[in-house]
């Protein structure tokens, strides 16, 4: 493939994620996967863009102000599918790849998936093996749109936040990924979100939530500024199921390190 070489533009400028919620986000995730697929991949326009994107949730990933990268997520009964992850040629190199699937991933689990499904292009299997996807399928690597594609699979830990069919109505009802502050359909809470995260704290403390829940999610502030929450951080390793091999319990570790702060990418 045509990697054309890293421009400095944007280069050190502030990694952040967002969902897109407006049109013009959108056709920000049509100009990164234009450059990205259609001039970077020569892929023809109808294949690229095949009636799937206002059945899906896309992720874009900033450099500064500037739209660098995009990922789509498309949702299925029991799995989620993650596809057109793209970085713009000049803004290769980032943690934008890396951050975009985390994100995806997570938000996945809090929805209640536990399972992540893609084609990995050929010679991208270890990029995502990063997030413990294994290949599956009997086919082994397969071909559409000139390319060999591999299936591969990421098992997701169960989210004891996930959202489901008997949460706080208001909760279902928030801008995607925002589940975690009060969204413009509900009033105000009585007591400040910093109260809020410090009694959840509590009550972890306290033992009062289920055992299982050695791995609760505390709310995090996302680098984009939304609070989104996040599936905890193993307190040790017997936090990790047993049955899972050693790659994928290395894998679900990896899931879970604690975001790199704005400052650090900024540098
Ligand atoms: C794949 C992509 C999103 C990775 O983003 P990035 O910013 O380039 O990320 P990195 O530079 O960290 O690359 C990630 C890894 O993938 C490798 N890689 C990137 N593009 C590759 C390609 N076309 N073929 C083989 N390996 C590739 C890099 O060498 C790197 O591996 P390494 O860390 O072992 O050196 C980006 O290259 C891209 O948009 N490519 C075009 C679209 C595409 O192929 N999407 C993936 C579909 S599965």
């Amino acid at each position: 493939m045509n990697r054309r070489p890293r421009q400095s533009r944007l280069v050190g400028k502030q990694e952040r994620i967002t969902i897109v919620r407006t049109l013009d986000d959108y056709s920000r995730v049509v100009a990164v996967r234009a450059i990205a697929y259609i001039d970077g991949q020569d892929c023809p326009f109808d294949e690229e863009f095949d009636g799937n994107d206002f059945c899906a949730m896309h992720l874009i990933g900033w450099l500064g102000d500037e739209p660098a990268a995009c990922l789509r997520v498309r949702f299925f009964s029991d799995f989620v599918k993650l596809e057109r992850l793209a970085v713009r040629p000049d803004c290769r190199g980032s943690t934008l790849a890396f951050r975009l699937v985390r994100h995806a991933l997570r938000l996945s689990a809090r929805k209640g998936y536990r399972y992540a499904y893609g084609h990995a292009q050929s010679g991208l299997e270890d990029f995502w093996s990063r997030f413990g996807a294994r290949p599956i399928g009997e086919l082994g690597a397969f071909e559409f749109s000139g390319r060999r594609y591999t299936e591969m699979m990421v098992e997701l830990p169960a989210h004891n936040e996930a959202i489901r069919i008997g949460a706080d109505p208001l909760v279902i009802i928030r801008p995607e990924g925002e589940w975690d502050k009060p969204g413009i359909l509900e009033p105000k809470p009585a007591t400040e979100p910093v109260e809020a995260a410090e009694s959840a704290t509590e009550l972890v403390m306290s033992g009062d939530l289920a055992p299982e829940a050695a791995t609760l999610a505390t709310p995090e502030s996302q680098p984009d500024g939304t609070s989104t929450a996040e599936i905890a951080t193993p307190a040790d390793d017997a936090a990790v199921p047993e049955r899972w091999t050693a790659d994928l319990q290395a894998a679900w570790r990896a899931f879970f390190e604690p975001q790199p702060s704005a400052q650090q990418h900024a540098a």
